[in-house]
């Protein structure tokens, strides 16, 4: 009997809190920043390969992000990624939130699953995507009156 595989060992009966961490699982449950903004400093809207969407629409105080949201059609783990990826650019300098990488959030999130790490490369470039329209603006700002009207 010893040799015999515990209930959840049997294929298909996993649970979440057995594939995803404590974190993972709080932030599917609870994400934080959710939503978009109709008046953003920045916003990018991305679809990954797998043909999941996330957008992220951020606001900036001085040189200071002060407010970024997110929405997502993607997984469970997309939806922990957006939502851990807003809660590490909110507050931090424009230059510090480009920097903000895939390993980080995995890394925040207290890891993912090896099929699910892509769903942390969308937050990440939905992040870096929304900070660069945001420099684009700042840069021309005239692009902003244009994108208004759309
Ligand atoms: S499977 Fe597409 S973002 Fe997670």
């Amino acid at each position: 009997m010893a040799n015999e595989p515990a209930p959840n060992d049997q294929p298909g009966t996993e649970q979440p809190q057995d594939i995803y961490s404590d974190t993972v699982i709080e932030h599917v449950r609870n994400p934080r920043n959710v939503g978009d903004d109709p008046y953003p400093d920045g916003f990018a809207i991305i679809t990954g390969p797998c043909g999941d969407t996330m957008g992220m629409w951020l606001r900036v105080k001085g040189d200071v992000i002060d407010r970024i949201t997110f929405w997502t059609d993607g997984c469970g783990p997309s939806i922990a990624c957006g939502s851990m990826a807003t809660e590490m650019t909110t507050g931090k300098r424009v230059a510090q939130a480009l920097r903000i990488t895939q390993d980080d959030i995995i890394h925040r999130l207290g890891g993912l699953p090896e099929e699910s790490q892509h769903c942390a490369l969308l937050a990440a470039n939905t992040v870096k995507e929304a900070v660069r329209d945001y420099i684009s603006l700042k840069n021309e700002p005239w692009k902003k009156a244009y994108r208004d009207r759309k």
